[in-house]
């Protein structure tokens, strides 16, 4: 017989053969910025979390950097009056992005600054790229998200994340970033992103659910075994310097196996709107105790390989929770 027990006698031993612990450094803060001046507005499906005018983002990042987390994740929010068939507003010099990402620099030169590249918050019909009779082009895309990705670079983004779910995104996007040598930005790829319903809440909190069909037919099948891994070889090859799992709890299988493949390769995962939503809901309605089921999904993310964990819950876990 083993004497597992004498690992769990009491915390201190505990802890002492604890060998997963969470630090500020491995979150990465997602935020929703829209146009306008002065505001704070709730996301109703996503308690807790809110969309900000570039403003009172300076603010709410302050905070964020004195907690320890040093890597947000922009999204940008945009009026329906300035969405338009091919997302102009994504890839314009003076987008609301770009706009965010230079008054950011300007005030914290440190932080890190990831944006999400992808045209479905800035197109009408509100799918991730170009449509052709009624199905989402590939490759006349590439261009836009390359440019998109290209403004980003210009503003000072630290690394672009291409999350369209097009093929040869990120080689599109590492040629267009060759062409000034000078520019720093990596390329963080959402390599494995699955058609998930666990992003419903992020769609109300983005404005960007289709206005018909699904993402189906870009994103990928959760019912297959080895397409994540081979997404992500592909995205490596083309240039990709991080990877993505997306979304996190339900895929933890693929972060394991990602990571195994590619030990060297910083890989990230995503924990969605959707799980967090459904942990407040639970902790709302008293059916879980909050910060431990946190604690656990985030340990688990992490066990399974991910070097850095995008949560919504990174705020409120090193405020709140964290001992
Ligand atoms: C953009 C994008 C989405 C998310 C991240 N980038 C939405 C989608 O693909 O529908 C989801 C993030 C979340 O649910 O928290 N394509």
């Amino acid at each position: 017989m083993k004497r597992f027990r004498q690992y769990r006698t009491n915390a201190a031993v505990r802890d002492k053969y604890a060998d997963i612990h969470l630090n500020a450094q491995d979150f990465i803060y997602p935020y929703f910025v829209e146009e306008g001046e002065g505001n704070v507005t709730p996301i109703p499906t996503m308690p807790g979390i809110n969309r900000y005018t570039p403003d009172t983002l300076l603010d709410d990042v302050k905070e964020t950097l004195e907690l320890g987390i040093n890597k947000i994740l922009l999204f940008g929010v945009i009026p329906t009056s300035e969405k338009d068939e091919q997302g102009s507003a994504a890839y314009s010099d003076h987008s609301l992005i770009v706009r965010t990402i230079k008054t950011l620099k300007e005030k914290y030169p440190a932080l890190i600054i990831i944006t999400d590249v992808c045209l479905c918050e800035y197109t009408n019909h509100g799918h991730c790229g170009l449509l052709h009779d009624h199905d989402v082009d590939n490759d006349t895309t590439l261009p836009l998200l390359a440019e998109m990705a290209y403004q980003h670079a210009l503003a000072g983004a630290d690394f672009v994340a291409p999350s369209a779910m097009m093929d040869g995104q990120v080689e599109a996007i590492r040629k267009k970033l060759n062409e000034t040598p000078s520019l720093k930005t990596k390329i963080l790829a959402y390599s494995a992103k699955y058609a998930s319903a666990f992003y419903g809440p992020f769609r109300d909190a983005a404005e960007s659910t289709p206005s018909f069909g699904d993402r189906k037919s870009y994103q990928m099948d959760f019912r297959t075994r080895n397409q994540g891994l081979e997404e992500i070889a592909a995205d490596l090859e083309e240039g990709a310097d991080w990877t993505m799992v997306k979304p996190a709890m339900p895929y933890l299988d693929i972060i394991a196996r990602g990571k195994e493949q590619f030990p060297d390769i910083p890989m990230v995962s995503y924990q969605v709107s959707g799980e967090y939503a459904m942990l407040k809901a639970a902790a709302q309605a008293q059916f879980l105790d909050e910060p431990r089921v946190v604690y656990e999904s985030l340990i688990a993310i992490k066990r399974a390989g991910a070097d850095y964990i995008i949560t919504y819950y990174a705020k409120e876990w090193l405020k709140k929770w964290n001992q």
